[in-house]
């Protein structure tokens, strides 16, 4: 479809086109002229079927980020269909309520699909959510964060950078919210909003701050609601999460104007950068720079009652204890090897799953996921300890390491996060970022910055199969930073 993105030529994009069968017209929303999918809104315990129709010149598949589903439906890339074929999905939804999202998965070309524009939300509802009266219709904003590069005649640019671009990951120097190029929205003052914010880029991360100052409110987390808000300086946004903010516009004026921006951080990324081929990597729009996601314009004066409640949903951690690995558990070691991204020296094998990879259904388990930096390129092993934590330019030149936040997504669960080691971080790093992470509720996606140790607890049940985790970091994934588990 060409979409009117920007002044001018139109964009051509890959989108998802929709249409609504069966159920309620309210359950699938188009944002206007949006490159994104529907919102779909379901609730828990409902069934929904999907019909895919893969119209592209590209095998794909679609992958519900976040949802508890059946094998089958849970678009492994395996499950790739070509042009002009159909996959229907039909799945009862498990899951809590929280924001969710779909995106395509099929191996090798998830960040050319997605960054086309191929991606939507998929709101679950429950009946502990409901009870809570959030806000709702038009209060309740999706507000997706993308970045993308235009060419002078108005087209998406992907990759340009080459190889590096891959390595490093994708930057565009453009921020798309909501699938449009301006960055702007229209709230009214006297109103309190629920803002669903998704991270849909494909590498870039954000450090999310209200420019009056204000803290961030946050009500939910990837697939849930928390126990209660919490206010903080800033909230990283790493690639995939998704944060439920609380905006109080009540003591706000018609005219009045609000700035979200994106701080500045140090973004972990080393290696190659001083050494001259950093090429890919964005200069106009640095990761770890500071500037304006969007402006919120209160040109109209409204008023709704919602206030922000100040226990939200009650939640119960799983026990470690419980583990059938507490002083065991898995180890996910994340990093370079070979100028490829590893996970425990492996990448990518269709069907194959390794003895590590192997779960038993019914089970609940600890896993660790370690951000092992970087790694001397072209020969040496792994650095250990502080040694490689520098920015990794230290030893100067460009035979050195390379480390990068790798952003891990586990499909089929939700998972606890039980902790957070840092004591191998750059303590710059560390403190530039250290105020914004959310360790509570359910999720699906957590950020490793270099050194980064994190152990998260989850648990298996109902379907056994083969699912993928990886890291969502999507030239990352593509490159092959991406295994199968099997649940047995
Ligand atoms: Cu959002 Cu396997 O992905
Ligand atoms: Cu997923
Ligand atoms: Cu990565």
């Amino acid at each position: 479809r060409d979409m009117a993105l920007l002044e001018g030529k139109k964009t051509r994009c890959w989108t998802f086109e929709s249409e609504l069968i069966k159920g309620n017209p309210e359950s699938l929303q188009q944002i206007a002229g949006s490159y994104l999918g529907p919102i779909i809104k379901v609730d828990k315990g409902q069934k929904i079927r999907i019909r895919f129709t893969n119209s592209l010149p590209q095998e794909s598949i679609v992958h519900w980020h976040g949802m508890h589903v059946p094998e089958e439906y849970d678009g492994h890339p395996n499950d790739v269909i070509s042009n002009g074929e159909t996959y229907v999905y039909e799945y009862t939804v498990m899951n809590r309520a929280g924001t969710y999202w779909f995106h395509p998965h099929p191996h090798g070309e998830t960040g050319e699909q997605v960054y086309m524009g191929l991606a939507g939300l998929l709101l679950v509802s429950d009946k502990e959510e409901k009870k809570l009266n959030l806000p709702a219709g038009e209060f309740d904003l999706p507000v997706v964060i993308q970045d993308r590069s235009f060419n002078d005649d108005n087209q998406l640019v992907y990759l340009d950078g080459g190889r590096m671009d891959k390595m490093m990951g994708f930057l565009g120097d453009r921020i798309c919210i909501n699938g449009r190029a301006n960055q702007q929205l229209d709230l009214k003052a006297g109103c309190s909003y629920r803002l669903r914010f998704l991270n849909g880029s494909n590498s870039r991360f954000y450090k999310l701050a209200w420019s009056n100052g204000d803290p961030v409110t946050v009500i939910g987390i990837d697939g849930s609601i928390l126990e209660s808000p919490k206010k903080l300086p800033y909230v990283m946004l790493s690639v995939a999460k998704r944060i439920d903010i609380w905006l109080d516009l009540r003591n706000k004026k018609q005219g009045d104007k609000l700035e979200l921006k994106s701080l500045a951080f140090e973004s972990g990324m080393g290696g190659m950068m001083d050494g001259g081929m950093m090429g890919g990597g964005n200069t106009r729009l640095p990761l770890g720079s500071e500037y304006r996601l969007f402006t919120i314009n209160l040109d109209e004066e409204g008023s709704n009652d919602y206030s922000l409640p100040e226990n939200l949903v009650a939640f119960k951690k799983l026990d470690p204890a419980k583990a059938v690995n507490q002083n065991n558990p898995r180890e996910f070691n994340f990093f370079m090897e070979r100028m490829q991204w590893t996970i425990n020296g492996r990448t990518w094998e269709g069907t194959e799953v390794a003895e590590e990879e192997t779960v038993k259904l019914n089970t609940t388990e600890i896993w660790q996921l370690s951000n092992k930096g970087g790694e001397m390129m072209g020969g040496g092993g792994m650095m250990g300890g502080g040694g490689m934590m520098g920015r990794g330019n230290k030893n100067g030149g460009m035979g050195n390491m390379m480390q990068m936040p790798h952003p891990i997504h586990i499909h089929q669960v939700q998972f606890n996060i039980l902790d957070r080691d840092v004591s191998r971080v750059e303590p710059a790093l560390w403190n530039s970022i250290k105020d914004g992470f959310i360790d509570e509720g359910w999720q699906d996606t957590v950020l490793l910055m270099p050194g980064m140790k994190v152990r998260v607890i989850m648990e298996f049940k109902n379907y056994k199969g083969l699912f993928v985790y990886h890291c969502h970091n999507l030239e990352h994934e593509d490159m092959g930073m991406m295994r199968n588990f099997l649940i047995e």
